[in-house]
């Protein structure tokens, strides 16, 4: 018997797991690669000499994305800047790009104490992403549009119905079962949207969980990936395949996607890792050869851990004085390392080679 009905608050979301064969072929064989190269990159991530030391601009760039999805939208030097900078951010979207990417840490660090994906986290995690005090839905009228208006999804109504199906939803991805963590990991988004629990950012707080949940998982040890990056670019598709497992109990189209996700996104991780070590070593080498006083790995670990960097950096890192460092910029600005612009009454220092890698 087919209850659902677009207009009508979907009460009737079943719980997980589903009834559905969740192990086809086609699956099963789509698990093989994406955990092939999601291992790949995890190998990667953690051989590096300090593997701590991409992973905020790694999130950077996946906050960015992900509020993109919903339509929050900055740029990336309005971005770095603000993030590197002292003043004070005056851009709406730019504030929450970045609330999102505390939201994200504030997750991780939790799940560092305890290795359990909670409501109370998803409250919390959601909390800090809208930076307000609001929490699961009481009132009712919340509804999913198209981008012509009109509604597609009415999603569970009533605080207890909610909570009842959150706390399902935290069982099945905290208790061990026989399923792949990536196909447990694939119900668990959709589950999350379905439930829909929030007014808003549930879109957000669904993909900050999918990070969580690979390292809860141990599927990376440090959840350096940028996993928006694919929905961004296959936008359509995300919203079709969430449809068609409440219309049809499409599972398998939607565990394909983010199977895809995973492993396109591991792939183009591995090969940005790579293009950035590679130019690491090209601008160490030409920097040693030009600034012998000044190339230390050290330094070469600043201008790479942001794009932007500027003088109390360096000043931190006990590179010396202020003018010291200050002409340390300057000629590694005259050699064409980086490129300054002034923001207010500092000086910020972009490593214009990094970015370019960053943007493609
Ligand atoms: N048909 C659907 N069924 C369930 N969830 C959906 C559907 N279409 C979109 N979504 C999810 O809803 C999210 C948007 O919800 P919203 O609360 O506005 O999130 P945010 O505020 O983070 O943008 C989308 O990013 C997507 O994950
Ligand atoms: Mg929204």
């Amino acid at each position: 018997m087919k209850t659902f009905n677009k207009d009508i608050p979907y009460n009737d979301l079943p719980l997980l797991p589903p009834k559905a064969d969740l192990e086809t072929t086609k699956i099963l064989k789509k698990v093989i690669t994406s955990s092939r190269i999601l291992s790949q990159l995890n190998g990667a991530i953690t051989n590096l000499p300090n593997p701590q030391l991409f992973l905020d601009t790694i999130h950077l760039q996946e906050a960015k994305a992900s509020s993109e999805i919903e339509n929050i939208i900055t740029t990336n030097d309005n971005l770095y800047q603000s993030i590197v900078a002292n003043k004070k951010i005056e851009n709406s979207a730019t504030k929450e790009v970045i609330s999102y990417k505390e939201a994200l840490w504030y997750g991780l660090e939790q799940l560092e104490e305890k290795p359990f994906i909670t409501t109370n986290l998803c409250v919390e995690i959601m909390q800090r992403i809208k930076q307000n005090s609001s929490n699961i839905r009481t009132t009712p009228g919340t509804t999913l549009s198209n981008v012509d208006g009109e509604v597609i999804y009415t999603p569970p109504s009533g605080e207890q119905i909610i909570r009842d199906k959150l706390e399902n939803l935290e069982n099945f991805i905290n208790i061990e079962s026989n399923l792949d963590p990536l196909i447990t990991m694939a119900l668990m988004h959709y589950q999350f949207e379905a439930i829909h629990p929030f007014s808003d950012g549930n879109g957000r707080t669904g993909r900050i969980l999918l990070l969580l949940y690979l390292k809860m998982a141990k599927l990376l040890d440090i959840p350096a990936i940028y996993l928006s990056e694919y929905i961004i670019t296959n936008k359509a598709q995300y919203y079709t395949n969430l449809r068609l497992v409440t219309e049809n109990e499409n599972w398998e189209d939607w565990i394909i996607y983010m199977l895809d996700m995973v492993e396109s996104t591991a792939k183009k991780g591995l090969e940005r890792l790579e293009e950035i070590l590679s130019l690491m070593e090209k601008m160490s080498g030409q920097i040693k050869e030009k600034l012998p006083k000044i190339h230390s790995k050290e330094l070469i670990e600043i201008l790479f851990r942001l794009p932007y960097t500027k003088r109390q950096h360096l000043i931190d890192a006990k590179f010396g004085t202020p003018k010291t460092v200050g002409n340390y910029l300057i000629a590694l600005e005259e050699n064409g390392f980086l490129k300054s612009i002034k923001l207010g009454k500092e000086k910020l220092y972009l490593n214009h080679n990094l970015m370019a890698i960053l943007e493609k």
